[in-house]
């Protein structure tokens, strides 16, 4: 199997970044129910559940978008600053 083109890993990072932006709102969404059932005192689990799903796919692609710079300069030419420099 070949490595994916400069191009393919490029339209992936700006896949997950957009993947992360919209499941951020998802995420605030489901924070904003879950304190309107806090103060409604209306206790289900489905209502926790629907802030940490969101919650784990924020983690994941997170920490994926914070290890890009210091995966990058793999890519960079010889003599040119790689992003996690500066
Ligand atoms: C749970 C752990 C999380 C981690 C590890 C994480 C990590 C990151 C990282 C590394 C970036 C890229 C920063 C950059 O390149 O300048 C980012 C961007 C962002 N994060 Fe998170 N994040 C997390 C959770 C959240 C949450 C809870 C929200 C909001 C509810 C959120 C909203 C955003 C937004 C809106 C961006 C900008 C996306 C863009 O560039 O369009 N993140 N996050």
């Amino acid at each position: 199997m070949s490595l994916p083109t400069l191009q393919q890993e490029v339209s992936l990072n700006s896949w997950i970044r957009q993947f992360h932006r919209w499941v951020s709102i998802a995420f605030t969404v489901a924070v904003i129910i879950n304190l309107v059932a806090m103060f409604a005192q209306q206790q289900a689990l489905w209502i926790g559940l629907l802030a940490l799903f969101p919650l784990i796919l924020l983690l994941l692609t997170g920490l994926y978008l914070f290890a890009l710079p210091y995966l990058a300069p793999r890519r960079i030419p010889q003599g040119s600053t790689p992003a996690s420099q500066m």
